[in-house]
């Protein structure tokens, strides 16, 4: 009989995100779902919450004079740790959560930036009909910015204080869109986990030159 290749390949590691504060969060109950779902497709699944990330408002002289708080490090050496990332956030006032974009712009300080290269799906879940789903598109743009791979499909689920029932989103249809975009999202990580696309250096500002503000250029990567 033909041996399985893949029978003893490593499972894809997960970090599943629920990045909301409070705690009968509507978001960590998605985050949780995701959790079950891509735990049942084979991934080894880290589940975090924002309160493993406690970081002060960014300041650049705290920055200075203390470094990066323990909380910024936890969410670099998880990222590391996993091959690939779910963020499930709440949506204040048609945009991300503040807290959520702290946290982000703290762990964006390391280098090698932890963000760049790595796949990411967004998830978000809110009393309202939109779903924050705004929330989503807002906080697209600091990840890709960072260099993350953020897949084109998101799930917004709307009227979640309804729509989740024992854990689990009650309409057939909605349930399956769900799986369906967890599914597809963990097909394309594990592909990248063995043929990764082409590594660039990742440079914060686009147009600057290599040779000015070194700290913000990642080193070219060897082959
Ligand atoms: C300051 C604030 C602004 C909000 N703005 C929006 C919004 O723009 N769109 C929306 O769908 N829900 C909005 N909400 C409702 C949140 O989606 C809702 O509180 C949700 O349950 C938060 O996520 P969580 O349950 O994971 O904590 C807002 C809530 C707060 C406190």
């Amino acid at each position: 009989m033909k041996e399985n290749p893949s029978a003893a390949a490593p499972t894809l590691k997960l970090l599943v995100f629920a990045a909301s504060l409070r705690k009968e969060s509507l978001n960590r109950k998605l985050a949780t779902l995701a959790a079950r779902v891509a735990a049942e497709h084979g991934a080894t699944v880290d589940l975090a919450s924002m309160n493993d990330f406690a970081v002060p408002s960014y300041d650049g002289d705290v920055e200075a004079g203390q470094g990066i708080p323990p909380g910024a490090h936890e969410l670099q050496r998880r990222l590391k740790d996993n091959d690939a990332f779910i963020v499930c956030a709440p949506e204040y006032n048609a945009s991300m959560s503040g807290a959520l974009k702290n946290l982000i712009d703290w762990t964006s300080r390391f280098r090698p930036q932890p963000f760049d290269g790595r796949h990411g799906l967004l998830l978000s879940a809110s009393p309202s009909l939109i779903g924050g789903n705004r929330g989503l598109w807002a906080l697209r743009m600091p990840f890709e910015h960072l260099g993350a791979r953020i897949f084109p499909d998101m799930f917004s689920l709307a009227m979640a204080h309804k729509a989740l029932v024992d854990g689990d989103i009650s309409d057939p249809a909605l349930r399956s869109r769900f799986k369906a975009t967890l599914q597809a999202f963990l097909s394309l990580a594990e592909a990248a986990k063995h043929y990764p696309c082409i590594k660039r250096a990742w440079v914060e500002f686009l147009g600057e030159p290599p040779g000015v503000g070194e700290d913000r250029v990642d080193p070219v990567p060897s082959a």
